[in-house]
């Protein structure tokens, strides 16, 4: 169930109205950062930025808080985003839910300690389980056959993962996916629980979800543990921002802190936890009216889309599938494969020849997120090129492409865990001389992120069919040594 948030108190931006504050000021100076509120900034620095904000890039203590009570403010603010959030506790993070992902991970589990995990977790999980040295039990994702994408993993794999392993320490879960498609968040989290453990979901591209009734349930709601949200990826929050949100029945708060203590930087960046501010303030009052009008304005777009000969835009058929409780209709999965274009050269073509720039690419499709950022004359702009790039390409006589990159390759085996295989003694070979070796490194595909190879999993024959496709489509990877792919590092 979908819990209301207190929206009077929630007005209250304590954070970003002490940043205003200093700057009134107009104080004098002697703490980092080196450039002093501007005045020493190179002038290309000073035209990009503006004086505006290079005077609010302060220091936290001793900057935005006297030193001697340093960390009020942040406490005060991360107060209104717990329960904006529906958490106990709120942990502001300044280097995105990558860090809240490795401060929960190291917080739930150590050494050999198991952690049951989607397979399609984002790659920070597997830095978080060589960090830890955790032990992953992985649930399989359904992959949808014609977006080539995982889509999510059905609470009955779940169950049947926490039957199979009585020892685990958490259950992890990504949900909305990088795609915008939802578990069934309340069913998981009646088995976790049932199996005694904390259930924590990634919900990275969710941060909107708990302030608007037309979007998906959201993790706090559906009864999780704690969560992690990017309020920099569909919320105000500027880049690096991200919300660590926990309640503490089944994990300890103290732990977690003295965790994401370790895992931030000790100095800070205030625009970030500012940002936070506002855009927690901003979501609590006016999110159901915002991101409704973003849905409209999606569905207006998806609609029109729909209609174009050539272009398809996935929607509502895929609650369908396996794993699919819900999905966001503000994320715009759009393929133009039927008119030979795979995602990477879509998102060419709306860059260079309409000016239009999409969240991300992969090698079927292209995701737009829509928020309320978005005019309807925005998404007017994107189904008006659309068509006109259909119509020029049915004129041209355009197949449809055929790429091997289109269906995700199956996961391959965990023969040891993440942190051996990686820290093991290791040799970088040619990738076609690969299969049946255990990778030593991860790669994984970015966007989105999610490892096609992990460490400690066996190299298949159909991996290394893929890796090799990849290698010459030039496929932008995170991981490996060896980014043009010729060669994988394998445990020797
Ligand atoms: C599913 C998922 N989880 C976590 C992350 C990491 O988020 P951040 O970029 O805020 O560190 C991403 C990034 O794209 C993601 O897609």
């Amino acid at each position: 169930m979908r819990k209301p948030h207190q929206t009077k108190a929630q007005a209250a931006t304590p954070y970003i109205d002490a940043l205003l504050e200093y700057r009134a000021k107009g104080m004098v100076a002697f703490h980092t950062p080196g450039h002093k509120l501007g005045k020493g900034a190179p002038p290309i620095m000073r035209e990009a930025f503006g004086d505006t904000l290079l005077g609010v890039d302060v220091a936290m203590a001793g900057g935005v808080e006297d030193t001697r009570e340093s960390t009020s403010l942040v406490a005060a603010a991360e107060a209104l985003a717990a329960a904006a959030w529906g958490g106990e506790r709120c942990f502001f993070l300044v280097n995105g839910s990558t860090s809240g992902i490795h401060s929960l991970l190291l917080a739930l589990a150590g050494p050999g300690d198991g952690v049951i995990l989607p397979r399609n977790a984002h790659k920070s999980v597997q830095a978080a389980l060589i960090f830890s040295g955790a032990v992953p039990h992985y649930v399989e994702p359904e992959i949808d056959p014609i977006w080539g994408i995982p889509l999510n993993v059905p609470a009955e794999r779940v169950a049947a993962a926490v039957e199979a392993h009585p020892h685990a320490k958490a259950v992890f879960v990504v949900s909305p996916s990088s795609n915008g498609v939802c578990a069934a968040l309340e069913a998981i989290a009646g088995v976790v629980h049932d199996g005694g453990l904390p259930f924590v979901v990634d919900q990275a591209w969710g941060p909107h979800l708990r302030f608007c009734s037309a979007l998906p349930l959201d993790a706090m709601s559906a009864g999780a543990d704690a969560m992690v949200a990017s309020t920099h990826k569909l919320i105000s929050g500027i880049t690096q921002s991200s919300v660590l949100v926990a309640r503490g029945e089944r994990l300890s708060l103290q732990r977690l802190e003295s965790i994401v203590k370790m895992t931030q930087s000790t100095s800070p960046q205030v625009l970030i936890y500012a940002s936070i501010d506002a855009a927690r303030a901003q979501m609590a009052l006016y999110g159901e009216q915002l991101w409704s009008q973003a849905v409209e304005n999606a569905e207006w777009a998806r609609a029109r889309l729909g209609q174009i000969a050539g272009v398809r835009v996935m929607g509502a058929e895929v609650l369908a599938r396996r794993g699919v409780a819900d999905f966001d209709r503000t994320r715009l999965t759009v393929s133009a494969c039927d008119l030979g274009l795979n995602g990477y050269e879509l998102e060419t073509a709306l860059r260079d020849h309409y000016g239009i720039a999409v969240e991300a690419a992969d090698p079927l499709n292209v995701l737009l997120n829509v928020t309320y950022g978005d005019s309807r004359d925005d998404v007017a702009c994107f189904t008006t090129a659309m068509a006109d790039l259909a119509a020029r390409r049915r004129d041209a006589g355009a197949v449809s492409c055929d790429t091997l990159l289109a269906s995700w390759p199956r996961f391959s085996r965990q023969v040891m865990s993440p942190r051996d295989a990686f820290f093991a003694a290791s040799e970088a070979i040619p990738v076609k001389h690969a299969a049946g070796r255990v990778s030593a490194e991860m790669v994984a595909p970015y966007p989105p992120g999610i490892p096609i190879v992990a460490p400690g999993e066996e190299v298949s024959d159909e991996l290394v069919a893929y890796l090799t496709e990849a290698s010459a489509r030039a496929m932008h990877v995170h991981g490996p040594e060896d980014l043009t792919l010729k060669t994988l590092r394998v445990v020797s």
